[in-house]
């Protein structure tokens, strides 16, 4: 069996490194249009950081694991296709800011009905609109040559961070298929090699729409637990409750269930945001206004919560920042990634630069270059005043030299372990540390009590 994935991207490439490591007898191809991603999959720096993820390419790379730009070759060897790429949100035209941007998918199918001379199955793994294989059933019969395509759903649950251990050990496979006899016999192929490693029962099939909402869903599912945390957090700084201990009261239900009840600075990352503005936007094409009013509003909230921790920054630090130097800790969307998409970062340090404040940042994996496309293009600062405003710093301990606070922005492991009496001694006084991913152990926060501020933490200054 040979099969291909074009997308070399966080979903793309570890989801088939993964399927290389299970099935060394299956021949497997990842292309994509950027150069620069394929060479640096074939190479030692790997272009997606997650943990454990370069032992698995390594194992498996010149093997049955091949990277390469030859999209065409790739597609014609294969019997089966798989489909990562982007599908980002339209920012242009008809739905612009809440539907799915189809163009890469549509060009995608276009290629894979040009050359190919033999039946194929093509598998939509990146999340897309409900009915979308409708669309690409019919562009794909227009443009065939006379072979047949089956159109699968198989949409992917992993996280970014801890992608290695969600491909290995997933909660559940989703594979939907047309109800025909030649859509179930695409699915039991895709099913046989999933059930190399997942158990059967894990490995759920559906009719395609079911698994293409499905997707949409989940995560909209996931964002709203975030939001009504979040949402309760705000109530917790108002009325001296803690919000962890909360958390732990709430989900100490079973029905609710402890996961996914973190407060933080708010969601980041390439898929929330997008997917539920894809779900509103499908809501809205059918008419139901109040079903996307509702899940809006978990957006609002997001929206809301990543401007709030930093107006509660400049309001502690007497109503002003300007001029003032501040430690950003952490830049990626969560811990264990190098990715920085709709990173609620971003939303912090572009504020405080609209306060006037000058910004040191450390993250561990996030690249120099990044940060800077990032801000630049959430600011329009560049070159001198860039400079200016913002150093990248290698270290923590760098990045606090002479600040007047610190603000955790990423809950990475190393930022709870840090030495906090060196950093409040190199700190201008009075320090405040804002800790946005609540890491700071409550007896950590005690002794440098009245520094920490914590989201939907009592106040510092309260407690003393
Ligand atoms: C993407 C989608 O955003 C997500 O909705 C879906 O579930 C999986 O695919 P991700 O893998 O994180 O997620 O995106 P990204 O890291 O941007 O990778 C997409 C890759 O596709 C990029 O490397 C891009 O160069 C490539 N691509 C894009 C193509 O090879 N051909 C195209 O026409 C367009
Ligand atoms: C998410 C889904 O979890 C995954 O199943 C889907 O396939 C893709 O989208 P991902 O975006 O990689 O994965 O990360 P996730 O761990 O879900 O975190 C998303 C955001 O929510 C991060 O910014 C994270 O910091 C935040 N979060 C998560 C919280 O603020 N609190 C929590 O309790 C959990």
């Amino acid at each position: 069996m040979k099969i291909c994935c074009i997308g070399a991207g966080h979903v793309g490439g570890p989801t088939m490194a993964m399927i290389a490591l299970k099935c060394p007898d299956v021949r497997v191809t990842v292309v994509d249009i950027n150069k620069e991603r394929i060479a640096g999959w074939n190479s030692n720096q790997l272009p997606v950081y997650e943990p454990g993820l370069s032992e698995v390419v390594k194992q498996c790379r010149g093997r049955n694991l091949f990277f390469s730009t030859d999209i065409e070759e790739a597609i014609q060897a294969s019997d089966m296709i798989f489909v990562s790429v982007n599908t980002p949100t339209k920012t242009y035209g008809i739905g612009a800011g809440k539907a799915a941007d189809l163009r890469y998918w549509e060009q995608c199918a276009r290629r894979i009905a040009a050359v190919s001379h033999e039946d194929k199955i093509v598998v939509e793994k990146s999340t897309l609109p409900v009915r979308t294989a409708e669309s690409l059933r019919a562009v794909l019969k227009a443009n065939g040559q006379g072979c047949r395509f089956e159109i699968l759903s198989n949409p992917e649950f992993l996280a970014e961070g801890t992608a290695i251990r969600d491909l290995e050990n997933p909660d559940r496979v989703l594979i939907g298929h047309d109800d025909t006899n030649s859509g179930r016999a695409a699915s039991e192929k895709l099913v046989e090699i999933y059930a190399r490693w997942v158990p059967h029962e894990k490995i759920l099939t559906s009719n395609i729409w079911s698994s293409e909402l499905s997707k949409l869903v989940a995560n909209a599912f996931l964002a709203q637990r975030v939001s009504s945390i979040n949402s309760i957090s705000a109530l917790c700084e108002a009325t001296g409750a803690d919000v962890d201990e909360v958390a732990v009261a709430v989900g100490g239900d079973s029905r609710v269930g402890p996961k996914f009840l973190k407060a933080s600075i708010g969601f980041g990352g390439s898929c929330f945001q997008k997917d539920i503005s894809n779900l509103i936007y499908l809501c809205e094409h059918y008419g139901l206004h109040e079903v996307a009013e509702y899940w809006s509003q978990v957006i609002k909230i997001n929206d809301w919560q990543k401007s709030r921790f930093t107006r509660r920054m400049v309001e502690t630090m007497f109503n002003t920042v300007a001029g003032k130097r501040i430690a950003i800790f952490g830049f990626a969307f969560k811990k264990d990634t190098n990715d920085t998409r709709e990173s609620p970062a971003i939303n912090v340090c572009r504020d405080l630069l609209n306060e006037q404040a000058q910004l040191s940042i450390y993250d561990p994996r996030v690249t120099e270059v990044a940060i800077r496309r990032d801000l630049e293009a959430a600011t329009g600062l560049s070159g001198a005043s860039f400079q200016k405003r913002i150093m990248v710093e290698k270290d923590a301990y760098a990045a606090v030299e002479s600040a007047h606070a610190v603000a955790i922005l990423t809950e990475w492991d190393e930022f709870r372990n840090l030495d906090y009496n060196r950093i409040r001694q190199v700190m201008l006084k009075p320090g405040f540390i804002f800790d946005g991913r609540n890491i700071l152990s409550p007896e950590a926060s005690r002794m440098l009590c009245p520094a920490v501020y914590g989201i939907g933490k009592p106040n510092a200054s309260a407690r003393t």
